[in-house]
């Protein structure tokens, strides 16, 4: 989901600055350049530019946030799952997307920013997050068509960080996208499900479709034109897709899904183009994008505000935690006293 960095920056109502290259150590960038021109790993103690270091630390973090808000429009569906197969699969896959989170803030924290930074950047509602979760989910269809459609985004954009130069990232990215696949599979299946029911089912998996379609195609990020970022991302081997590219991969992979599902996916505009090899579609919303990125969709709010109960209910675990670690290392250091 999140080639989005790229594109927003954290600060509120700025579009991130171009990153300045670095002067600071020529022979160490000599170094670098050669490493990432041969496709080679960064690794934590490796020298890298400043530039290098804070556009990941953004781009990791940014990610990490997502998967963690990412699971507030799910979670919320956990109590009225429909059965109790679903309860279970729906549990599994938000534990996930904790997970996610959870590794991705550990591949940050390789970089010199503390935990407790980030999750401030978060708090703060200073950092940002995938605006595709600053949406609603109105009824049961819509946690198929997150799985589809909002896992199956992110799995376009994530299966080309598994090659990103920085190692963390990338050997997380590995484990991350096999579970992104799982996501996806689980959500098309309710979806095929629904669909041999009513009328009624019918009709609220297309609703679903009509809301989240649109929301999805923006997840890649502004057209490449208007990401001057993207080209430096690419050039330290950050990102390897462009995001046109990588949402017309994703539109040519999903209008056949469409088509067994017996839907419509909203878009007058949606239709083969033999000379291209590929479907062409119709313009997205970037205002309402944009807007939603600011901090005024729908949802922000709620979201952020749960996120910070959470973690302000959560501190007495932490706390117990804490205190059990002082607890054991107290004992260790008086038996080998
Ligand atoms: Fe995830
Ligand atoms: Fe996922």
């Amino acid at each position: 989901m999140y080639t989005q960095s790229f594109s927003v920056a954290d600060a509120p109502g700025q579009k991130p600055a171009a990153p300045t290259l670095s002067t600071e150590n020529p022979e160490e960038m000599a170094r670098f350049d050669a490493r990432i021109d041969a496709d080679g790993r960064i690794e934590p103690q490796d020298w890298m530019p400043e530039a290098y270091r804070k556009t990941l630390v953004r781009q990791i973090s940014q990610h990490a946030h997502s998967e963690i808000v990412g699971m507030l429009p799910e979670g919320n569906w956990i109590s009225r799952a429909p059965s109790l197969k679903r309860k279970a699969i729906l549990i599994a896959k938000v534990q996930d997307e904790g997970g996610h989170g959870l590794y991705l803030y550990s591949a940050a924290e390789t970089l010199g920013t503390s935990r407790d930074q980030l999750l401030e950047g978060l708090h703060s509602g200073r950092a940002k997050y995938s605006s595709i979760f600053n949406y609603p989910t109105l009824t049961w269809a819509d946690v198929g068509v997150i799985g589809w459609l909002v896992d199956g985004a992110a799995i376009m954009n994530q299966i080309p960080l598994c090659r990103c130069s920085y190692g963390p990232y990338a050997r997380a990215m590995v484990r991350v996208c096999k579970e992104e696949s799982f996501h996806q599979r689980q959500g098309y299946e309710a979806l095929l499900v629904m669909m041999t029911g009513t009328e009624a089912q019918k009709a609220m998996v297309q609703d679903a479709v009509n809301r989240w379609w649109w929301k999805c195609l923006a997840m890649f990020g502004p057209p490449d034109a208007d990401s001057p970022n993207s080209a430096q991302g690419m050039r330290w081997g950050i990102k390897r897709i462009s995001n046109d590219d990588l949402r017309q991969k994703f539109v040519d992979a999903t209008v056949p899904q469409a088509k067994v599902l017996g839907i419509t996916l909203p878009d007058p505009d949606l239709k083969w183009n033999e000379a291209r090899q590929h479907y062409d579609y119709g313009q997205i919303d970037w205002a309402e994008f944009w807007n939603t990125v600011e901090g005024n969709g729908p949802c922000n709010k709620e979201r952020l505000s749960t996120r910070v109960k959470a973690h302000t209910d959560g501190q007495w675990v932490r706390d117990a935690a804490l205190a059990y670690t002082r607890k054991q290392q107290e004992r260790a250091m008086k038996e080998a006293a």
